[in-house]
C-alpha cells in the first residue's frame, strides 16, 4: 500500500520506517528542511536500537522516503498518518496547533479520497475536529474519512514494540477506512481492536496513565518499606506474581520521565477537568512521583550532611535506558537538584551527553568521557538510569578512584550484598538494608 506520514519524530519515523519494512511503499514528511536533508543523506537523527538498519534497507529498496512536502505526501498515499508533536502548555492542556495546521494544510492539497489517520497522542475529541477543519478547509468537498490509531511504542525498543504489537486500536465510523487499515496492518500479525474514533484517543491517555499509576503505586510503597524495614523488590514480586497484576512497571526507582507519561497524565488530567468530571487520583500520581526524587535527595543530604562543594559523580542522564531521550528526565532534574545545593557534579551517560549539551541542561555539572573517569575523587556515585553499562562496572576500579566509596542507586540497579564485600556504604530505593 501507498502510505505518507506527516512528522518525522520518534513515532513518525520508526512507524515509517517499519510500514516499510514489511513491504509497503512510504514517504515520510516533515517541515524541518534539515532534517530532511539529512535523512536523504541516510543520517537518522534519534538513536534507537535497529532503526538505522531498519531506514538504510528500505530506502535502498526504494520503499522509504522522505520530502518537505506535505502535498507530494498525499498525492502519492491512500493512507495519510499526520504524527507531528503535541507539545504541553503551562496550564498542562495540550497544544493542538501542529495538528491543526496539519489538517488545513491537507485540507489544501486533498484531491481525492484518503483516510487520515491521527497517531499522535491527543485528547479525547480531537478527531472530531480534524474532521470538522479538514472539511472546512477542503474548498473542493473531497471525500476522506478521519481516524485514531494510537501508538503504544516505547523508546529504546521502539522498532520491535512497533514489529510486534500487543494489539493494534482503530477508532473509526468508516467501513472504507477500516478496510483500508486492516489491510495495511495485516503484515503485523495483530489483534485489531476497533473501537469510535472518541474511544480510541482514550484508549492512549488511559493506557499511559494507567501505566503512570503502576509506577507511582510501587514508589508509594518503597518509601512504606525503607520506613518499615521491608524490601520494595520483594512485595513486587510478591504481587507482580498475582497474574491480575503482573510484574511488569513494578520497578521501583527515581520516578517516571520522559516525553511522555509527564505530558500524557498532565493532559489527561486536563481534558477530564474540561469535560467536568476531574481525574483526581492522577494528581496524587504526579506528587507520589515528585515525592520520589524529593526523597532520594533527601537521602543523599541525610549520609553526606552538606552538600556545598561536595563531589557527587551521576551516571545516567537520559529519562531510561537505550535512548538518547533527555527530555523531561529525571536524572537531569536530580542533577540540577545537586547543583542548586552547591555540589560539584561529574556526570556521564552511554548516549543522552549530545543532547544534554544540545539543549544546555545541567548548566555546571562537569560531563564526563567515562563512567570510571566520572568517579574521579567522588565522595558519592549516584545511579540515575539503569544502564546496563553501570551494571557491569569494575566497582573494584570504582572504589579506588572514588574518595569515599558510597552509592546511591536510584534504580535500584545493583546487587547490595556484592558491594558491600566491596566495601561499600550502598543506598538503594525501598531496601532499607542496602546500607
Ligand atoms: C511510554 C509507554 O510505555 C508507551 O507504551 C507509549 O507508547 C509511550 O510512552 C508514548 O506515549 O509514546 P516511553 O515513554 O518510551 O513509553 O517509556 P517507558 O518505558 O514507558 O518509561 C517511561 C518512564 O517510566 C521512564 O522514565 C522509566 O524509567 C519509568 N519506569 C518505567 C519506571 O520508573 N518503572 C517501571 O517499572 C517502568
Amino acid at each position: 500500500m501507498d502510505i505518507s506520514i506527516i512528522g518525522s519524530g520518534y513515532v513518525g519515523l520508526v512507524t515509517g520506517a517499519c510500514f516499510a519494512e514489511v513491504g509497503h511503499n512510504v514517504i515520510c514528511v516533515d517541515n524541518d528542511h534539515r532534517k530532511v536533508d539529512a535523512l536523504q543523506k541516510g543520517k537518522i537523527p534519534i538513536y534507537e536500537p535497529g532503526l538505522e538498519e531498519v531506514v538504510h534497507r528500505t530506502v535502498a529498496a526504494h520503499r522509504l522516503r522522505f520530502t518537505n512536502s506535505i502535498e507530494d505526501g498525499v498525492d502519492h498515499s491512500q493512507i495519510v498518518f499526520i504524527a507531528v508533536p503535541t507539545p504541553p502548555q503551562l496550564d498542562g492542556s495540550v497544544d493542538l496547533t501542529y495538528i491543526e495546521r496539519v489538517a488545513r494544510e491537507i485540507a489544501g492539497v486533498l484531491k481525492e479520497y484518503r483516510v487520515i489517520v491521527d497517531k499522535s497522542t491527543v485528547p479525547v475529541k480531537t478527531g472530531e475536529k480534524v474532521a470538522e477543519t479538514i472539511r472546512r478547509y477542503n474548498k473542493a468537498g473531497v471525500d476522506f474519512d478521519v481516524v485514531s490509531n494510537p501508538e503504544f511504542l516505547r523508546e529504546g525498543c521502539a522498532v520491535s514494540d512497533l514489529m510486534n504489537p500487543d494489539r493494534i486500536v482503530v477508532g473509526s465510523n468508516s467501513d472504507r477506512a477500516l478496510a483500508l487499515m486492516k489491510k495495511l496492518y495485516e503484515p503485523f500479525m495483530a489483534p485489531i481492536m476497533v473501537t469510535d474514533i472518541n474511544s480510541a484517543e482514550l484508549i492512549k491517555h488511559a493506557a499511559n496513565s494507567f501505566l503512570a499509576l503502576k509506577i507511582s503505586y510501587i514508589n508509594a510503597i518503597s518509601a512504606i518499606c525503607e520506613a518499615s524495614g521491608a524490601d520494595v523488590e520483594k512485595v513486587a514480586d510478591g504481587i507482580g506474581a498475582d497474574k491480575r497484576i503482573g510484574r511488569s512497571f513494578l520497578n521501583t526507582g527515581l520516578g517516571y520521565g520522559g516525553s511522555c507519561f509527564p505530558k500524557d497524565i498532565a493532559a489527561f488530567i486536563a481534558i477530564s477537568e474540561h469535560l467536568g468530571t476531574p481525574f483526581t487520583l492522577l494528581k496524587e500520581v504526579q506528587n507520589i512521583n515528585r515525592a520520589q526524587r524529593e526523597r532520594f535527595v533527601k537521602k543523599i543530604r541525610d549520609t553526606l550532611w552538606v552538600l556545598r562543594d561536595k563531589r557527587i559523580c551521576v551516571w545516567g542522564l537520559t529519562f531510561k535506558p537505550d535512548t538518547d531521550d533527555v527530555r523531561s528526565s529525571v536524572a537531569i532534574d536530580l542533577v540540577n537538584d545537586l547543583l542548586r545545593e552547591g555540589a560539584i557534579v561529574q556526570a556521564y551517560d552511554p548516549k543522552g551527553m549530545q543532547k544534554v549539551v544540545e539543549l544546555k541542561l545541567c548548566k555546571g555539572a562537569l560531563l564526563m568521557n567515562s563512567a570510571i573517569e566520572a568517579t574521579e575523587n567522588a565522595e558519592a556515585l549516584v545511579i540515575a538510569t539503569e544502564w546496563s553499562e553501570f551494571q557491569d562496572a569494575d566497582f573494584e576500579q570504582v572504589s579506588n578512584r572514588m574518595h569515599t566509596p558510597i552509592i546511591f542507586d536510584g534504580r535500584n540497579l545493583l546487587d547490595p550484598a556484592t558491594l558491600k564485600e566491596l566495601g561499600f556504604r550502598y543506598y538503594a530505593i525501598g531496601r532499607s538494608s542496602g546500607a
